[in-house]
């Protein structure tokens, strides 16, 4: 018994509904229309792309359907801006949205206001049942390109020997240190198992790979209290972690050798010096590495490989959930502005133990997978998550990039475990029989 949303959904806000749109816009505005339409890599999709593409959602799944004579701002659009949606239109090849030199950065911000007013007449006329349901999809959708904005920047800055930063932002809250480990002492957090209900609640919105909520049973376990940090990295690529194919899946190391990987996405060696101090990108710039911080940028080949040179495992996703449904959402997110993890001790006041939420996404070793009795909802919009069970892990949490409205337990991101571009953490676990 698989919905969408959460019944019931209420009216859609019309302040929220603005704001969350406007955020979009901000997030955009520290970038020159050149870094709005490149694309560095297939994956990665330009900043014009993904602005235009969360106003296509709405005029395709909203506007078009429901209101009566609306005029659509370019007929083109509808396929241009169509991100995988087979059913409705022949989308335009993701690897080739860096070609779309027109329509402009000016025209893409035209398109969102031509949408949003068109949205605004219709909410203040009020939407409920299904149609409410859809339009906090929209939003929930928006956020989700807020981030993907973030990342795809992220890479796409790292790929200029300027090293441009995002935007300016302070010096490193905490001074490197010369020693590795982290400074808070991992320490773990048992479970006792048993069976537990996992998936989401119906209390608000959830995504329809959430559901349906279900039993699931559990063998005591252990999580570490906070995600592994980069001054523990550093020891095990000082022990040759990379280099060593007893840690490693077989596609890991595969990969490690295809890709030349030796150290996290955007680590670097200061000056190209085989020697000199390790640095890392940021949104703000090249900066010294923060040993203190969680780890990220690193593949689930890479935590897989690094949790068995550290004697643990990676968590299961049900593992994941039963420990944090109870715990309140509160973290370090995007609108903290640090846009990078920050160290466990940096920020106690504003999370609770376990640094679960915020900061970095969990790898989990669980296979992207429907829930029992899952299917898919009807129509085009069944194409949203479900076609996408196949080849990727779960992630779990949040990160810094993450609007934290959108955050919650239940929460599956997914990505094929090869991905490092996005902000992926990784949390220990161990089994206790
Ligand atoms: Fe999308």
């Amino acid at each position: 018994v698989t919905r969408l949303v959460a019944p019931p959904t209420p009216q859609p806000d019309v302040a929220r509904f603005a704001s969350i749109r406007d955020a979009t816009v901000e997030l955009a505005a520290p970038l020159s229309a050149e870094d709005c339409a490149l694309q560095s890599m297939p994956d990665a999709s330009p900043v014009k792309w993904h602005l235009a593409h969360t106003s296509w959602f709405f005029e395709t799944f909203v506007l078009r359907p429901a209101v009566p004579g609306y005029r659509e701002r370019h007929p083109a659009y509808a396929d241009l801006f169509n991100s995988y949606y087979q059913s409705v239109g022949e989308p335009f090849p993701r690897p080739q949205r860096g070609m779309l030199s027109r329509p402009s950065l000016d025209e893409v911000h035209a398109y969102r206001r031509h949408v949003d007013e068109a949205m605004a007449a219709l909410l203040a006329r009020g939407v409920t049942g299904p149609l409410a349901g859809v339009v906090e999809l929209g939003l929930q959708h928006e956020q989700q390109h807020q981030e993907l904005i973030l990342t795809d920047v992220k890479h796409l800055l790292s790929c200029n020997p300027l090293r441009p930063a995002y935007r300016a932002g302070p010096e490193a809250v905490t001074p490197e240190r010369v020693e590795g480990g982290g400074r808070a002492p991992l320490r773990w957090h048992g479970h006792p198992g048993g069976i537990a209900w996992i998936g989401a609640a119906g209390e608000g919105f959830a995504f329809d790979n959430e559901s349906p909520r279900h039993r699931h049973l559990l063998t005591p376990f252990a999580l570490a209290d906070r995600l592994v940090t980069n001054g523990e990295w550093l020891a095990f690529l000082e022990d040759q972690g990379y280099a060593r194919p007893e840690l490693w899946l077989s596609d890991g190391f595969a990969t490690v050798r295809a890709e030349g990987w030796h150290a996290p996405l955007y680590w670097e060696r200061e000056g190209g010096n085989p020697d000199g101090a390790w640095r890392q990108f940021t949104h703000h710039g090249l900066r010294p590495l923060e040993l203190d911080a969680p780890v990220c940028h690193v593949s689930a080949y890479e935590a897989d490989a690094y949790a068995r040179w550290a004697g643990a495992r990676l968590p299961a996703e049900a593992e994941w959930e039963a420990v944090a449904a109870p715990v309140a959402v509160r973290g370090n997110f995007l609108e903290s502005g640090r846009l990078r993890p920050a160290p466990a001790d940096a920020r106690a006041a504003a999370s609770p133990a376990l640094q679960l939420f915020g900061d970095a996404w969990e790898w989990t070793r669980s296979a992207y997978g429907p829930y029992p009795g899952y299917a898919p909802p009807t129509g085009a919009l069944g194409e949203y998550n479900g076609k996408f069970m196949c080849n990727q892990l779960v992630l779990r949490g949040g990160a810094c990039t993450t609007p934290a409205s959108h955050a919650r337990a239940s929460y599956r991101n997914f990505f094929p475990p090869s991905a490092r571009w996005q902000m992926t953490g990784v949390r220990l676990a161990k089994d206790l029989t």
